[in-house]
C-alpha cells in the first residue's frame, strides 16, 4: 500500500462512497486487528476530520481504549456507562445530536458536541467492541453515517480471524 488516501470534497454520501473501497483495499491481506482498526481510524479522520474517531474493545467485561485518532481519551468504560457503554449494553447504534442532553455522557474532550457509537457484534451475537465518532459540532451524524460506518465495521469483521 503506497498510495495516499483519495479525499472527496463532495456530499457526505460521496465522501463515504470514495472512502469505503479504499478502506476495503487497506484491509485486504492484513489480518491483524489492531493494525486494521488503526488504519480505519486514520482513514475516517483524514476524510472527515472528526474531532475523535476510534475503537473501544471489550476486555474482561469493560470497554478498553483501542486504536484511535484525536485527543487523548478515557481508557476504560463500564457496560451501560456513557454512550459507548449504552451502545454495548443495548447492542444498538446510538446517535447523540447533543452530548449535553445525553444523561451520563462521558466527556473525554470538552470540545465534543455530538457523537455516534456503533457496536461491533461477532457471529455469536456478542459485542466485542464499539466504534465511537465524536464531532465538535452539534447534530453531525445521521442515518447516512450509521449505514456507512456499519458497512466499514463489517469490512473489518470479515478480516477477523482470517
Ligand atoms: N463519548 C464517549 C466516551 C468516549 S470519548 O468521547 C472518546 C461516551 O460517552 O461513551
Amino acid at each position: 500500500m503506497a498510495d495516499d488516501l483519495k479525499i472527496s470534497t463532495g456530499t457526505k454520501s460521496e465522501k463515504y462512497q470514495t472512502l469505503v473501497p479504499q478502506i476495503k483495499a487497506l484491509l485486504e491481506g492484513e489480518n491483524d486487528l489492531i493494525a486494521n482498526l488503526g488504519n480505519v481510524s486514520a482513514a475516517l479522520k483524514e476524510q472527515f476530520n472528526f474531532l475523535w474517531v476510534g475503537f473501544y474493545l471489550v476486555k474482561n467485561d469493560e470497554l478498553v481504549l483501542g486504536p484511535f485518532q484525536g485527543p487523548v481519551a478515557c481508557t476504560r468504560i463500564k457496560k451501560g456507562k456513557g454512550v459507548c457503554g449504552a451502545s454495548w449494553a443495548e447492542k444498538k447504534i446510538i446517535l447523540v445530536p447533543d452530548v449535553e442532553a445525553f444523561p451520563g455522557h462521558i466527556a473525554c474532550s470538552s470540545a465534543s458536541r455530538s457523537e455516534i457509537v456503533i457496536p461491533i457484534i461477532d457471529s455469536s451475537e456478542r459485542v466485542i467492541g464499539v466504534l465511537d465518532v465524536d464531532s465538535e459540532e452539534l447534530d453531525s451524524f445521521d442515518e447516512t453515517d450509521a449505514t456507512y460506518l456499519s458497512d466499514i465495521i463489517n469490512l473489518v469483521g470479515f478480516n477477523l480471524g482470517k
